[in-house]
This record gives structure tokens, sequence and C-alpha cells, in this order.
């Protein structure tokens, strides 16, 4: 098959740069590498032949491919021998003057027909162009790291950028074995934009008091099916690049709330507790592997009271069943007897809200979260009110264990863990719709390979089911008071009607 490009440049041979080389060769294009520093070149070559030299070894490609794959390198010392390129990529330093210099000079050497694509993550594609004679032949292409396995990358359209340009970006990437998604030249792009609802909730509940990092990992891993806890996460890219990327984001959005970073991560940033890199961020990490704190065995009681379950709780005959199993007695009454065991199971409001309005006993009141589906997770959730009595906690607790499930117990807050995270999600998915960022499937492509998540934001919302999300989203606007959680305007018209969050309008 014939490369859509036949000559590419790629200039800086960093990180970046020698994984777009690797999967640009493999692809059928001849690679021509300039770095300023020629060390990294010669670096980067040594580095991608023993990375096929491996492939080899292992039987994945014969030995005569990885001859061709090597031979379609070569290093340059001038920007000057870059002339016959049909395409440059640039994946220097992430500094805007820098990047546009070099565009400038590019464009003196290479053919007005010839693409220009910056790789950055952060800068604007549009300011990168400004000054251009040919903007409309500029384009972000947004690879992650590590380049030949995150295979998403995302073409993105500048104020000028011409509509030729990115569908030969789409042609070349799919080339490459990549998926193309598209997105408009906003901030974050796509994945580094829906990617702010997962840290940045989370770290508001520990900032409140709500429950620990390690807890909130625990709960998002088995109720929701993240590989990996956002403070797992956090640890392993390390602060000095995500702390960056959430201010990044809420400044260029000039401080939308919902993209509000933490003093959490920056007082850490600025302690040098960057995560697994440094050895200690969130967990400690003694030869590269988080000490993590045990959890606690759920309490032994000897007699569990009745149990009564109001009835405006969330997938009431659902917990009814639930409870039936594990063998709980349950109250039928209007309202609980003295000794009852009182349950709530409310969507974004708080336990001590719910207990005031339905004029429950606070004493005996606890929450379970039940915006998931119950025999899908494999943690259930229980929060108890500032006034919930040791012994009905412990009671609770101990009941929801019963079937040898992971029980977790914390602080009353407007919406449960899982609830504030996903709904934070799905809500900034649904914004990034709203804007006409991108479209709802690619939107969904490029999260589901560029962060791992176990569903597409919106597939995550319409799981759970929009009407419920946006409960959540308007009942804790109310107990915060904080447009943070305002929900998107796309997201609600979708939940009034009952809408998939995957169907498109007409
Ligand atoms: P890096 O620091 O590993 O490599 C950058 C290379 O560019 C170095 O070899 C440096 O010598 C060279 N360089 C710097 N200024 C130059 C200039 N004026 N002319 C020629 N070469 C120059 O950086 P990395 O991580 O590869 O990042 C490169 C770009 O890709 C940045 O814009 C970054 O934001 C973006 N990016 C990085 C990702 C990552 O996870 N590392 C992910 C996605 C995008």
């Amino acid at each position: 098959m014939q490369a859509h490009f036949n000559i590419i440049g790629i200039i800086g041979a960093g990180a970046m740069g020698r994984g777009i080389a690797q999967i640009a060769a493999q692809a059928g294009s001849q690679v021509m590498l300039f770095d300023k520093d020629q060390n990294a070149c010669s670096q980067a070559i040594k580095d991608l032949a023993a990375q096929w030299d491996k492939l080899v070894a292992k039987g994945r490609i014969e030995a005569t491919v990885a001859n061709t794959y090597k031979a379609r390198l070569s290093v340059h010392a001038a920007l000057n021998d870059l002339s016959q390129c049909g395409l440059v990529i640039e994946a220097i330093v992430e500094r805007l003057d820098i990047k546009r210099e070099l565009f400038a000079e590019l464009e003196s050497v290479v053919s007005p027909h010839a693409l220009l694509v910056t790789n950055t993550s952060s800068l604007s594609v549009t300011a990168i162009a400004a000054g251009m004679k040919h903007p409309e032949r500029m384009a972000g292409f947004h690879f992650f790291n590590p380049v030949p396995l995150m295979k998403v990358v995302e073409v993105i359209r500048g104020v000028k950028t011409s509509a030729a340009s990115c569908t030969a970006l789409t042609i070349y990437a799919k080339q490459m074995g990549h998926t193309p998604v598209q997105a408009q030249d906003t901030p974050g792009f796509i994945v580094n934009h829906a990617g702010r609802g997962f840290g940045t909730e989370a770290l508001r509940i520990v900032s409140e008091g709500i429950a620990d990092f390690a807890t909130i990992d625990r709960i998002l891993k088995d109720q929701v099916g993240f590989k990996l806890g956002p403070f797992e996460l956090m640890d392993l890219t390390g602060l000095d690049v995500s702390h960056p990327v959430m201010e990044s984001v809420y400044n260029q959005y000039y401080q939308e709330p919902r993209y509000r970073p933490s003093v959490i991560t920056a007082q850490l940033f600025a302690g040098g507790l960057l995560g697994k890199k440094t050895g200690e961020g969130f967990y400690r990490y003694v030869n590269g592997v988080a000490e993590l704190p045990v959890e606690p065995p759920p309490p032994v009681v000897d007699t569990l009271p009745p149990v009564w379950v109001s009835p405006r709780a969330s997938r009431r005959a659902e917990l009814l069943s639930l409870l039936k199993t594990l063998g709980a007695t349950i109250e039928t009454g209007a309202s609980p007897s003295m000794n009852a065991l009182t349950l709530v199971a409310p969507l974004g409001f708080d336990i001590t809200t719910v207990a005031v309005v339905e004029r429950l006993d606070p004493a005996r009141t606890v929450g379970i979260d039940m915006l998931m589906d119950d025999a899908q997770t494999k943690r259930r959730v229980l929060a108890t009110n500032p006034a919930t009595r040791a012994d009905m906690r412990d009671a609770a607790h101990a009941l929801f264990a019963r079937d040898g499930k992971a029980v977790s117990v914390i602080r009353d807050s407007g919406g449960f863990v899982t609830q504030r995270v996903v709904a934070h999600i799905v809500n900034i998915a649904s914004d990034i719709c709203q804007q006409g960022i991108c479209s709802p499937q690619d939107l969904e492509t490029a999260v589901t390979l560029g962060l791992g998540y176990p569903q597409g934001p919106l597939a995550m919302g319409n799981h759970c089911g929009p009407t419920n999300i946006l409960e959540v989203l308007f009942n804790m606007q109310t107990v915060y008071g904080d447009t943070r959680y305002r929900p998107s305007p796309w997201l609600r018209r979708r939940g009034a009607i009952g809408l998939s969050l995957l169907q498109e309008e007409s």
C-alpha cells in the first residue's frame, strides 16, 4: 500500500517524535527526522531499531520488514533538507513563541502544498498558525504517549484550517493504524477536556473530607469499572503533567467552575510529590509499588435491627429485593418503628437534607448509593449524616457486607462519590457536544481510546439514565449552590425528553 504521504518530516525527536516516526515508517513513509539536538535524533534511531528488533525476536514481524522500516528513517542536520516533505509534524518544546518561529521558517522551506501540523497538547492551533502565509494547511495532529500503543489521534481544525487538510490527515492516521477523531481548536481539544471531570471532582470530594483518596479510588474502580482510580492515575501520569493541564484548561476557559483545579494538587506539585516517578504522590511507592492502606473488615454485629426503606429511595424495588437476599427484616409501615435502621437512597441530595425533608430520625438514617445497578458493581457505598449513631452505621455496614461484597462508608455530601464523579464526567462531555467541539461518536471514541474509560462518557450517562444524572446535578447544585454543577443545556434537553445521549439531533 502506498502511504498517503511518501516523505514526511518530524521535528523534535523526543518521546512523541520518535513514537510518531515509528508508526509513520510502518505505514510506508520515508521519515526525515530533525532535532536541534542531534543526539536526540541518533538516540531515536537507535531506540526505534531496538524496538523493531524486539518485535522480530518475538516473531511479530520478519527481519526483512524490520530492515525496511529502519531504512525509511533518516536524520537531518538542517531544516532545509525537509524541502521535499508533503507533511511535516512538529513535536518540539511546548512553547508558543518557539513553535511559531519554527512554522514561519518551515513555510520558507517546503512547497506551498505541504501540510504543516503540530502535536501540541495545550496550545491553540490557531495561535500557532497566526502569522503563517498559508494557515489553511496547518492543523493539529495530537497523538498520545506512548504513540504506538495509544491508537487515537485528534485531528484539530484551527480557525483557518481547510477541510482538505483535515481529510488528508484522517486518511494518513488510518494508514498508521490509528483512529482519527475530529476536533475544533478549543482548550484541551477532546481528550484533555473530557478528562477534567474525573480528577477534579474526586479532588473536591477529598478536600471536603467526605472520603480519603484510597477509598475514592476503590469506589470508582469497583462501582464504575475504571481501570485506575483518579489518584492512582494522577500518581502514574505525574502531577508535573496533570496539575498544569488542570490549570491550563481552567484558565483558557476563563475560570469556568466545572474545570476548577484543586489546592491539593497545587501543594503536592509545589512540594515535589509528583507521584510514582518521585516515589510519593497521593500514595507512597516502595520499589515502584504503591503502599495501599489496608481496608478494615466489616464490623461484627450480633443482632441486626429491622430495616425501613424510604418510599422515595432510588431503585427502591431493587433495594428491597437486595435486602431480602441479604436476610434483612424489612418493615413495611408508612414510617419506621422506634428501633429501625432507616435507609434512604437519594440522587444528588445529602443524607442530612433527606432526613430533614422526609422527617426521619437522623440518628438512625443511613444512605446507600443506588445510581448503579447493584448486580453490576463490586462494592456498595453507604453514607452517614453527622447525627448517625455508630450502632446504626455498623449495622448497615454489616448487613450490606453479608454476601461478601465490599462496602465503603463515607461521610455525608451532596451526591455519593460515584454520583458526583460520573455526573461531572457526563456533564462535561455533554457540554463538549453543546459547544460542537466534536461529534458525540468521536467523543466516545476519543475518551475510550485516549483515557481508557470502561465506556464513553455519553454511554456512561445512558447506562445510569440521563434523568438520574440530571437529578444528581440539579440536587447537587442546590446543596452546594455552585454553578460548577449546573447541567449543560445539551444534557437537560435530552434528559427532559428521555432521549439517549448517543442519539444525534436530526
Ligand atoms: P520531549 O522533550 O521528549 O522532546 C522534544 C524534542 O524537541 C527534544 O528532543 C528537543 O531537543 C527538541 N526541540 C526543542 N526545541 C526545538 C526546536 N526549536 N527545533 C527543533 N527541535 C527542538 O517532548 P515530548 O514529550 O516529545 O513533547 C513534544 C510535543 O508533543 C510538545 O508539544 C508536547 O506538548 C506534545 N505532547 C506530548 C505528550 C507527552 O505525553 N509527552 C502527549 C501529547 C503531546
